[in-house]
Order: structure tokens, then C-alpha cells, then sequence
């Protein structure tokens, strides 16, 4: 694992936008996983900035979501599929048959998972996975306790985390309570994976993904037996880091992060 520390925010999404282009450029055909939330906004924002000023191409890249709310419409605002339109697809060049989340309406969800695991490896697997990490340290919806070695499956989303999202919705006493989501075994398949966190009140939860012992009570914990994670944080989040120091000086003498300095 590698961590980076940017100076806010900004600096930070913006570098895992460029670290996602370079390998996009490199690989045109890239099987990209996604995530949403807040914190990826910026990133999507980059993205698209790098699509009209430097003509990122995405027309071959291929995409896979980590989670879909179950019970919610795809055109429903608050879904990731909309989501994802709203602040990426329908901004890029990417042909909207190579973008894939799961159908949280399907009505066999058992099915629909399978079905999920099976097109990531027609795919050939995810190469670049995208990764937020909730206060409970959950990657995807991985809420604690989830099995180091699960699959794609539907999760019943802890109180913390229906209470983090349900501003989102109209109503929020009913905000979804469950989701299909990768498993942590299914993230772990991924070639590499890349976990953006910013701001202050992920600190805590970071801190103990990053240096914390291997647990399945916060499923980011797991990153650290993946052979290629970066993980990237501002200083705010990365505030309770132990090896900070550290970490800053391999980003300053690792060749692979010469452009990104
Ligand atoms: C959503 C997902 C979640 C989020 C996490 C952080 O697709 O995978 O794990 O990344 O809940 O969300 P924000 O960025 O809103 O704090």
C-alpha cells in the first residue's frame, strides 16, 4: 500500500483524476470500477475537465459500479445510476452500453449478483478500482462485518450509514436500507485499487484502515493485502496518520510519481 498526502481536497481529487487518465491513455479499453458519493464528485468533475480541455477519450473504456441501492428505479435522482450520468457519462464520450452497475429492481437479486460477478469476467476484471471508504470503514456498501473473501451480494446498510445518506432523499425515514454491492473479495480481484478521502472526520476511520490491524469490522482494513492500493488523503484526513512522514518521503523519491509531484 501506498499512501499520498495533498494539501486540500482539491489537490487530492485531482491527483487520482490524473493517476485514472494516465491509465486510461495508457489502456484506452480499461475496465474501470467506480464509486459515488461526495467525495468522488471532484474527481468526476476533473475527469470531464480533462475530457473537453485535453480530449480524454473514454469511447472504448469500459466501467463497473461497486454498488446500486436495492428497490430504487434507475432514473430515480437518488440513484448511483443517475448518479453517474449526473456527474460523469453524460458529460464523456463513453458509449453507455459499456457502463455497468447493478439492477437493484432486479426481482431475483441472488441472480442479479451472479449475473454481476459473471460480466466483470467477461470483462476480464476490473484493472483500476475506484474506492470512497465510509466512517465505519466500509468500501462499496462492505459494512462491518463483511467476509474478507465475499462476492457481490445484497447488504443490509448499517444505521450509520442509511443516517449518512438519507439527507439525499425527499423522505428520509425511507431511505434504502439495503444495496447490492462488490464484495471485499471482489474489490480485492481488482488489478489495482485507488482510495480517495478527504476532510477532517475521515481521519479516524483512515488512520485505522491504513496502519490499523486486518479486520473484518472495517472492510478497508482488507487493502492491506492488496499488492498495488494507493491510497490518497489531504491533510485533513491523513491528520491521525502515525507514518505520515514517511509516506511523504516515498512519494517524493518514488520514480512512479515523478509527472504527479
Ligand atoms: C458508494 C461507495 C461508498 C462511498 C463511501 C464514502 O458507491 O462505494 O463506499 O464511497 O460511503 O462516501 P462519501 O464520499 O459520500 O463520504
Amino acid at each position: 500500500m501506498e499512501v499520498i498526502i495533498q494539501r486540500d481536497a482539491g489537490a487530492a481529487a485531482n491527483l487520482v483524476a490524473q493517476i485514472i487518465a494516465r491509465e486510461l491513455r495508457a489502456s484506452p479499453n480499461l475496465v474501470l470500477g467506480l464509486a459515488t458519493g461526495r467525495t468522488m464528485e471532484a474527481v468526476y468533475g476533473r475527469l470531464v475537465h480533462l475530457h473537453r480541455e485535453e480530449g480524454l477519450d473514454f469511447s472504448l473504456c469500459r466501467t463497473f459500479n461497486l454498488d446500486e441501492y436495492v428497490g430504487l428505479p434507475a432514473d430515480a435522482p437518488q440513484s448511483y445510476r443517475h448518479y453517474m450520468r449526473q456527474h460523469l457519462f453524460d458529460h464523456v464520450n463513453i458509449d453507455r452500453r459499456n457502463t455497468h452497475l447493478p439492477n437493484g429492481m432486479a426481482g431475483d437479486l441472488e441472480a442479479e449478483c451472479a449475473r454481476y460477478e459473471r460480466q466483470i469476467a467477461k470483462a476480464g476484471g476490473i484493472d483500476l478500482q475506484l474506492l470512497g471508504i465510509g466512517q465505519d470503514g466500509h468500501i462499496g456498501f462492505n459494512e462491518p462485518l463483511s467476509a474478507l473473501r465475499s462476492r457481490t451480494r445484497v447488504k443490509a446498510l448499517a444505521p450509520a450509514t442509511v443516517a449518512q445518506n438519507a439527507p439525499l432523499f425527499p423522505d428520509p425515514s425511507r431511505a434504502p436500507r439495503r444495496a447490492i454491492t462488490m464484495g471485499v473479495g471482489t474489490i480485492l480481484e481488482s488489478r489495482r485499487c485507488l482510495l480517495l478521502a478527504t476532510g477532517r472526520e475521515k481521519a479516524d476511520i483512515i488512520a485505522k484502515a491504513v496502519e490499523g490491524p486486518i479486520t473484518a469490522m472495517i472492510s478497508a482494513t482488507s487493502l492491506q493485502l492488496h499488492p498495488r492500493c494507493t491510497v490518497v488523503v489531504d491533510e485533513e484526513a491523513a491528520s491521525q496518520l502515525q507514518g505520515a512522514d514517511y509516506y511523504r518521503w516515498i512519494f517524493a523519491n518514488e520514480p512512479e510519481w515523478e509527472g504527479f509531484r
